[in-house]
């Protein structure tokens, strides 16, 4: 049996949509900042077991003397350096999932001691190249052969019903993990910049072919 006439319209204008959604994000859409926490927030639930009280030669939370000379390079290098990891300091606090904007609130409380307000935006954006590279490091190795029901790369058919949600809500449910999906594909030091890079590229290479 043929599909009756009056459904064709409908589904012509829901490809549409979703080619829509997919152009917005090619053309640069934001990373998602819809359920960041504050800085204070975040500085409780993760990063004052070890910045309280110093752990392993952490700057204390609103120690000024322990915050002066990492500070003085500026905020953005002291975002690289806890979203890579450095020495003791594990990459984002230990916790793949918290976001980008995240830790520069949590930066910021530590380093005034909660005076200043949370920034609305992160300080820096960290890139471990184009979007192809870190599929090829990063996504690759679940999203090529679907591994575990991830939507392959290439595969149309797999993307297009998780498009309506839209592309921020993608991005955010690859920084924080979605069903056996595991946050920011494992690799904690991967920032925002570099999961929607990687979502953007995905989608590229699986809308634009048949
Ligand atoms: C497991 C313990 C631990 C946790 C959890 C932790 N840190 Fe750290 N952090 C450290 C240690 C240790 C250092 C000092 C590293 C060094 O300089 O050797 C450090 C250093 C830093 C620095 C200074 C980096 C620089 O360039 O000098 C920043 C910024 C930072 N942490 C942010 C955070 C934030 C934000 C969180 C929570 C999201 C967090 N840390 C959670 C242990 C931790
Ligand atoms: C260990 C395997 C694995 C790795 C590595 C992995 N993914 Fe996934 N991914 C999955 C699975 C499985 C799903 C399907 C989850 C579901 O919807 O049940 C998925 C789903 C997704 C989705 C759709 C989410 C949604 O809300 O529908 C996006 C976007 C995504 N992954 C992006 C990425 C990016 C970007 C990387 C690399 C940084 C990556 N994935 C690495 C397994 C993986």
């Amino acid at each position: 049996m043929m599909t009756p006439r009056s459904q064709r319209p409908v589904v012509l204008t829901m490809t549409m949509a979703h080619f829509a959604v997919a152009f917005g994000l090619l053309v640069g859409g934001s990373a998602a900042a819809a359920a960041d926490r504050s800085g204070k927030t975040v500085v409780d639930s993760v990063c004052a077991s070890c910045h309280g009280e110093g752990k392993d030669g952490a700057p204390r939370v609103g120690n000024t003397a322990d915050w002066t000379p990492r500070a003085k390079y500026g905020l953005a290098r002291l975002l690289h350096s806890s979203m890579e990891g450095l020495r003791k300091m594990p990459a984002h606090g230990g916790q793949a999932a918290v976001t980008d904007l995240e830790m520069t609130r949590a930066i910021a409380y530590m380093v005034s001691g909660g005076r200043t307000p949370d920034p609305q935006k992160p300080y820096a954006k960290v890139s471990h190249g184009s979007g192809a590279d870190i599929v090829n490091a990063a996504c690759g190795n679940c999203h090529r052969e679907g591994v575990g029901g991830a939507p392959k790369i290439g595969d149309k058919e797999a993307w297009l019903p998780r498009l309506p949600k839209g592309v921020d809500e993608l991005v955010a449910s690859a920084i924080h993990g979605h069903n056996k999906m595991p946050a920011r594909g494992g690799l904690a030091n991967l920032s925002d910049v570099d999961i929607h890079a990687a979502v953007s590229f995905m989608l590229s290479q699986s809308l634009t072919r048949k």
